[in-house]
């Protein structure tokens, strides 16, 4: 299962490449016979998605990742000088980008020996390792596939912090989140410990702007599943002849993203050898964004048998970032 690229780094490679394809065709099968039609957000990230995810987090709309990052700068000396891991393994890493000032106070201290960051966007995560290799003198060893498998097939050695950044819990809904974190909670010890990044419920303007950003990235962002189906699966969509719209739905203190038909149109996914109707102005609900409080954050590590240890958020109460360890 591993594999070695240049003899520097090792691969970890849970994403069963050759099922990827029939995975995604399955999924979209489903997704697409259902009302309202619906894909797994997932599927956003090819190298253009990753790139352009990392565009929305330098939007000024996107008070997101700037808030998370000075929560992290201001709490990594506090968890690299009074917790002593030696590992750290990353869901949904990403760029790595904020995960950098954790490991620079954890290889600081001099404990940290190895860093998993773990990622479906395969290309993405190898050249996101490759770099932190060479930067810190710590074993990287990426891992390709579904964070939803959890800490599966990762061999363990010592004390971990195991990190979920970004607000990416809410991008699941409220019992596969709950499913994920004990999955994770089960594949603890009593030295682990979680650090998980929550968005909060707040202003639903502020959230609206932060979806809806003036130089329509986000909107790009949605329309590129449609670019992995037509590449992937020999879809026929026309991105042009969808709408990006986000909005906030305070009943689930969610946003809700959601590709919107402009025309009456049927479109062939040729490899799938089916064509999708839609109607004009019928939809895809291709992401939710779950908004937390401190409370239903804490209600939902309960529910996985994780307890919150440490609570910290910025002036604002925008983000909030939580310590957990096993009941
Ligand atoms: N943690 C980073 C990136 C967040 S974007 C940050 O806070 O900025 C969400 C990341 O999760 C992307 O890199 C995407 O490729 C990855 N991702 C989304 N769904 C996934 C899944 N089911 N399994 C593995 N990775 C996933
Ligand atoms: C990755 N995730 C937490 C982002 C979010 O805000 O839910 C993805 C995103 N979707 C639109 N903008 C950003």
């Amino acid at each position: 299962m591993y594999t070695s690229i240049d003899q520097s780094i090792e691969i970890l490679d849970r994403s069963r490449h050759s099922d990827y394809k029939a995975e995604l065709a399955k999924d979209v099968c489903r997704g697409l016979e259902r009302f309202p039609k619906e894909l797994f957000p997932k599927y956003f990230y090819d190298e253009r998605g990753s790139k352009l995810f990392e565009q929305i987090t330098e939007l000024p709309e996107y008070y997101q990742t700037r808030t998370e990052r000075a929560l992290l700068e201001s709490i990594a000396p506090e968890l690299a000088g009074e917790y002593s891991f030696t590992e750290m393994i990353e869901f949904g890493s990403g760029s790595s980008a904020k995960t950098r000032l954790l490991l620079d106070n954890m290889t600081s201290v001099g404990l940290l020996e190895r860093y998993v960051p773990i990622d479906v966007s395969r290309d993405f995560l190898v050249a996101t390792a490759e770099q932190l290799d060479v930067h810190y003198p710590i074993h990287v060893t990426p891992v390709v596939g579904d964070f939803l498998d959890g800490l599966e097939h990762i061999e363990r050695s010592g004390p971990a912090l195991v990190i979920f950044l970004g607000g990416t819990i809410g991008n699941l809904y409220r019992n596969d989140a709950a499913s994920f974190l004990s999955k994770i909670a089960e594949g603890m010890g009593e030295e682990d410990a979680l650090l998980m990044g929550v968005d909060l419920v707040k202003d639903p303007y502020l959230l609206h702007l932060a979806y809806n950003d003036s130089q329509g990235i986000t909107a790009k962002f949605n329309k590129n599943v449609l670019h992995v189906l037509n590449r992937e699966l020999g879809g026929c969509f026309d991105p042009d002849s969808f709408c990006h719209y986000a909005f906030y739905n305070p009943d689930d203190t969610r946003i809700e993203m959601r590709l919107v038909s402009g025309i009456n149109q049927s479109i062939p996914i040729n490899h799938l050898d089916i064509e999708v109707m839609f109607e004009e102005g019928e939809s895809i609900l291709t992401e939710i964004s779950r908004k937390f409080t401190k409370a239903s954050a804490e209600r939902l590590l309960k529910d996985a048998g994780l307890r919150m240890t440490k609570w910290w958020s910025d002036s604002e109460k925008l983000f909030g970032l939580l310590l957990a360890r096993k009941r």
